[in-house]
């Protein structure tokens, strides 16, 4: 175990209650490697990091390392925590949205992750836009498509399945709209229990997390941080960093902690789940720490809610489907589904 990390128990990190009753702990650890992180030194981190009280790992199929994490979560199994104690996330990918692929690519997750069910099954994009790892933000894959409801609907009715058959005990989504789900949620036989979406102090979303909460889908904050660790390809000249913002950087101050506890905190105590990314055991370890003790005060929360830039930095150009558009086609921003 990390010499630098005294385990904190579980017991201590705070929970969520989802639609189904289902307890799911408020900070799980992310495993996207962002191009530079390899596969081994993620699931090294997964197994210590099970060591020093995480029990939730957010995983999926498009990070490349599903079956380094499964032979972690053997060590474990084995070693730290029964199966029913471990929260475990894996994702549908772009290229598996087709009816017949969805059952399989779950399948696969399941193999590789050596698991017999998976606790959260997301559709990773509302998207079928597969494109290559590593690739430039202005590929596009020659067949790429806007968000055509009727077949996502098509890919849901899987979801809806792998549910009913107990490979998954709870489905969800990522990176959607309200437009989006408003559809959904018409014609969904089986609601999604969580939505995963990029949120941070630069980017709080309130009026979707409003959304969520009202239709007690449970949010699942993803680059909690500000993702600062983004591969270059990701970043823009106007992009921001909420662990540079003064007001995180003052409450964090005030708290002695570094600036990324303070985002933690504040997303935590706002409702959300969050799923930061660290192989560094002080990293890590303080991460889980920040969510389980010293909250912030009424004060606090209420400053850093005007920290807010409406900065969104995981923009999705990849999965853009016209020449010319704008990454901002793909978030609905005018408040209905970009056209065709
Ligand atoms: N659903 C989706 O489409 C989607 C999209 C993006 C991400 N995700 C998920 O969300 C996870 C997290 O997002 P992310 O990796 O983009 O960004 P993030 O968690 O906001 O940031 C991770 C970066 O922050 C650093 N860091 C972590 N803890 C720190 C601390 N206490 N002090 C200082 N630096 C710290 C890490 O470096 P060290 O390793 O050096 O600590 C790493 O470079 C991913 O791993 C993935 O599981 C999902």
């Amino acid at each position: 175990m990390s010499q630098l990390s005294p385990p904190i128990a579980p017991s201590l990190v705070p929970q969520r209650t989802l639609a189904s009753g289902a307890k799911i702990p408020a900070i799980g650890l992310g495993t996207f490697g962002s191009d530079h992180v390899s596969g081994a030194q993620i699931a090294a981190t997964v197994l210590d990091a099970a060591r020093i009280g995480y029990r939730h790992f957010d995983c999926a199929a498009v990070y490349g390392n599903e079956s380094l994490i499964g032979e972690a979560l053997q060590s474990v199994l084995k070693t730290v925590a029964p199966r029913e104690e471990l929260w475990v996330t894996s994702k549908l990918w772009n290229d598996k949205h087709a009816a017949k692929d969805v059952i399989p690519a779950c399948n696969q997750s399941l193999r590789d992750l050596q698991l017999d069910y998976l606790d959260l099954y997301l559709v990773h994009w509302p998207f079928p836009n597969f494109h290559a790892p590593g690739c430039r933000t202005d590929s596009r894959s020659p067949d790429a498509r806007p968000y055509i409801h009727a077949e996502f609907m098509e890919t849901w009715g899987e979801m809806e399945k792998l549910l009913e058959q107990g490979l998954v005990r709870h489905i969800g989504t990522s990176n959607m709209t309200i437009p989006k789900l408003e559809l959904l949620l018409e014609d969904a036989r089986l609601r999604p229990h969580c939505n995963e979406m990029e949120l941070h102090p630069h980017f709080q979303q309130p009026e979707f997390l409003t959304y969520l909460m009202g239709k007690k889908i449970q949010p699942i904050g993803f680059s909690p941080l500000g993702s600062p660790g983004r591969p270059e390809r990701d970043r823009t000249p106007l992009d921001t960093s909420p662990l540079e913002d003064p007001i995180v950087r003052a409450i964090a101050d005030e708290h002695r902690v570094h600036p990324a506890a303070i985002c933690l905190k504040w997303a935590v105590q706002r409702g959300e789940i969050v799923i930061p990314f660290s192989v560094n055991p002080r990293n890590y370890a303080a991460n889980l720490r920040a969510v389980a003790e010293d909250p912030l005060t009424h004060e606090e929360m209420e400053k850093i809610t005007t920290a807010d830039r409406r900065c969104r930095l995981i923009k999705g150009q990849v999965f853009l489907w016209k020449p010319d558009q704008l990454w901002e086609d793909l978030w609905d921003e005018n408040g209905a589904i970009t056209p065709a």
